[in-house]
């Protein structure tokens, strides 16, 4: 890979975007080899997944502009329906996906870490959507995700101004759950993806889909789709022994993922 590190470490594994000299922005060999990275992560063994960019200026300077310069409309739709493709493989990867934001978050690098299930970031984080000043849309799901993660009011004041804000304002409109000095990111980016690969994964799994599919439709199918997710949790080994535990008054012994 040129310009992705994978690094597993124990039940966890730790993506990095590495493309420092353009900021890490996104040109189609990285989301190639994103795609390809996802597809190789040993679900057997990784619970949860952070998301990181390379160095301490930049999580992801957006999609890359130069090789969008030039696109016609095809190959516009084209471009658009790789990043879609690749951020929704995210979206819906069967484990959690956290997103540590350690700088820039423009364009794609914002509308990449919405794909993610929780974000966190450092104190030089900066977000936007600046698209509008470039002549286009945001491409890689901009206007559907901000809007649901935000509100439609202030995602409609993001996108239209193409204002950039500051990581104590995306924290304070709930785009990031919280906000660490740049040194304290990872280590704490680290320990929450530890905190959820303790606990039963099938269970974790099945509260992500849940979630998922039940934010996109209404609360009368939604909790058809939980009840189905939280009986199917009864025929894993793991609730048996998490039950059994508790009954017994005893620490679990171990989560098997089966
Ligand atoms: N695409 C391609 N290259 C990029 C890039 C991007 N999105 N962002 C930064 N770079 C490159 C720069 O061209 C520069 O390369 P050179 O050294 O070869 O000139 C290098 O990264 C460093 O960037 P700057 O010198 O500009 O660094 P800075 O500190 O002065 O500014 C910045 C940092 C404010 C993030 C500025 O780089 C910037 O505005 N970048 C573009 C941000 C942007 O508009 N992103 C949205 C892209 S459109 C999109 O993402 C569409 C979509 O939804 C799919």
């Amino acid at each position: 890979m040129e310009y992705i590190v994978y690094e597993q470490k124990g039940s966890y594994g730790v993506i990095t975007i590495s493309r420092e000299k353009a900021l890490n922005a996104l040109n189609s060999t990285v989301l190639k080899e994103l795609d390809a990275t996802l597809d190789a992560v040993n679900l057997e063994e990784v619970r949860c997944l952070i998301l990181t960019g390379a160095g301490e200026k930049s999580f992801v300077a957006g999609a890359d502009i130069g090789e969008m310069s030039t696109l016609t409309r095809a190959e516009g739709e084209a471009f658009g329906k790789i990043g879609n493709d690749v951020f929704r493989k995210l979206e819906t990867f069967p484990i959690p996906v956290i997103a540590a934001i350690n700088g820039f978050a423009l364009g794609g690098g914002c509308e990449i870490a919405m794909s993610c299930d929780i974000r966190i970031c450092s104190d030089n984080a900066v977000f936007g959507q600046p698209e509008v000043g470039l002549g286009i849309t945001p491409g890689f799901g901009g206007t559907q995700r901000l809007p649901r993660i935000v509100g439609v009011g202030v995602a409609k004041q993001m996108i239209y101004s193409g204002r950039n804000i500051k990581a104590e304002e995306a924290y304070r409109i709930g785009l990031v759950n919280t906000v660490y000095t740049q040194e304290e990111l990872m280590p704490n980016a680290e320990k929450l993806a530890a905190t959820i690969a303790k606990n039963a994964p099938i269970a974790v799994r099945n509260c992500k889909k849940a979630i998922n599919d039940g934010m996109q439709t209404d609360m009368d199918q939604a909790i058809v789709i939980e009840e189905k997710l939280f009986g199917g949790c009864f025929e894993s080994y793991d609730q048996k022994e998490g039950m059994t535990a508790f009954v017994e008054k005893r620490k679990v012994e171990a989560f098997l993922n089966k």
